[in-house]
């Protein structure tokens, strides 16, 4: 292998790489309205224990096997057992996982794009701008190719400067500033009125609804979608912790590292419905619609597109400087999920081929945005079918996949049993003998489930 290894400095860097994978519009956009339209308060329940009881567990097989093999998905998936069979299997699912993982990153630069120019356009106008500030605010092909791609050099030019350098070091950097960003604009919005009555409908449990499916089914979606899993990201970046825990650690930390990881990730997607819904209500106070023609809470582009820049856009000078606060908070959470999608292929092609980080960065990178000007350009017909062949048929299968491998593969194969053994893992605490049974059985059985209710509709 050409190129040494990246790897993290320190525990607390691997963290805020994690955690700003994890966090990211799924979490400030997709789980406050999931949440408002699910039940409140019974959707947060449901969510919060569906994170720790499955979505934790898988996460803990991506960083397990990651931390074991100290390589990329491919690398790591093909070599956990020893018989030809599984080699190819695991190979397959390596690949599938970053074709995946890089069709996801092509239509999240495209949203992530859209939001760089909403972020853009008021810094422009208080430069006096007036014209280029509305032509970024509005949209449009060559609006939203630019964005995408200004979107996508940042992401590229931060994983090329490496693990250490770049990710671990910018991660370090934004997700802090996320939380202070966040935590201005919740204590600015609960204090306008109307905010209580978005609370209201965020928090108040809807108890009737707690054991619906239907409602089950969407928090564990969610859950899965929100901490990156089946894509391979975090089993790399549970591959760059080698040095940062020692493989003695490894056994007594890393299940509290995989418990911090998620409690941040639903913390934060719990305090984002602090923001959210109460200032969708505030703006509904102004006479901003925000329900569908159905009835039903406005969610999608309509929510961060349409909604949000309506109440900034009334609030005069104040408006402002909360859309650029705004759209700084969704850029920055965006781009730490974004870095972590472009380093999964990139360490594929890096330790595969030889190829250094800077070329591989920028080939992939590259191509990526030309996959995402094609769905750009073809938006009607290809960004909903992108967004539901890989979040809600790809991604479930291959959370199951990984599950799998991690409860069988890797549990069975005897070479790894016997280190496992010498290392203490037998003796290990409670994780160590409730997890072996989730990731073989629990976990898969609930991902098919979820995979069979995103089949029928
Ligand atoms: N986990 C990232 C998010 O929640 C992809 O947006």
């Amino acid at each position: 292998m050409a190129n040494a290894r990246g790897h993290f400095t320190s525990r607390f860097g691997f963290l805020m790489a994690a955690a700003g994978s994890a966090v990211g519009l799924g979490n400030i956009w997709g789980f406050p309205t999931q949440a408002a339209s699910n039940g409140g308060g019974a959707f947060v329940l449901a969510y919060l224990i569906l994170a720790f009881l499955l979505a934790y567990p898988a996460l803990m097989a991506e960083l397990i096997i990651g931390r074991h093999s100290n390589a990329n998905i491919v690398t790591a998936l093909s070599t956990l057992s020893e018989r030809p069979l599984l080699r190819r299997i695991g190979g397959a699912v390596g690949y599938y996982g970053v074709l995946v993982v890089s069709l996801i990153l092509s239509f999240y630069a495209i949203v992530a794009g859209w939001i760089l120019a909403k972020f853009a356009a008021p810094l422009v106008q208080l430069l006096g701008f007036d014209d280029a500030a509305a032509w970024l605010a509005q949209g449009g092909l060559v609006r939203d190719l630019a964005a995408c791609f200004l979107f996508s050099v940042l992401t590229m030019w931060i994983v090329a400067r490496g693990v250490s350098q770049g990710i671990e070091a910018w991660s370090t950097r934004l997700m802090p500033t996320l939380a202070i960003l966040l935590i201005a604009l919740i204590v600015y919005v609960l204090n306008q009125p109307g905010a209580a009555d978005g609370l209201r409908v965020y928090l108040l449990p809807d108890f009737s609804r707690v054991l619906d499916p239907s409602l089950l089914l969407s928090a564990m979606g969610q859950a899965f979608f929100s901490l990156s899993l089946g894509v391979g990201t975090m089993l790399v970046y549970g591959s760059y912790l080698g040095r940062a825990l020692s493989e003695k650690d490894q056994q007594d930390k890393l299940p509290h590292i995989g418990a911090t990881l998620t409690l941040l990730d639903t913390s934060f997607a719990f305090v984002a419905g602090l923001l959210i819904i109460p200032a969708m209500y505030v703006a509904q106070e102004q006479g901003i619609a925000i329900y569908g023609a159905a009835g039903e809470l406005l969610a999608g582009p309509g929510l961060v597109l349409q909604v949000l820049p309506g109440l900034f856009d009334n609030m005069g000078n104040a408006g402002i400087w909360l859309a650029i606060t705004f759209f700084a908070l969704m850029t920055i959470a965006a781009l730490t999920s974004s870095i972590s999608m472009l380093e999964a292929p990139v360490s594929v092609a890096t330790e595969k081929t030889g190829a250094s980080r800077t070329r591989a960065t920028l080939v992939i990178g590259c191509t990526i945005f030309l996959i995402s000007a094609i769905i750009v350009m073809n938006f009607s017909a290809l960004f909903d079918r992108v967004v539901s062949f890989t979040t809600e048929y790809s991604q479930p299968l291959l959370g199951l996949a990984l599950s799998l491998f991690a409860g069988w593969v890797w549990h069975r194969d005897k070479k790894i049993q016997a280190i496992a053994a010498e290392q203490g893992v037998e003796r290990g605490g409670f994780f160590w003998r409730v997890w072996p049974f989730y990731v073989r059985v629990v976990c898969p059985l609930l991902i098919i489930v979820t995979f069979t209710q995103s089949l029928l509709g």
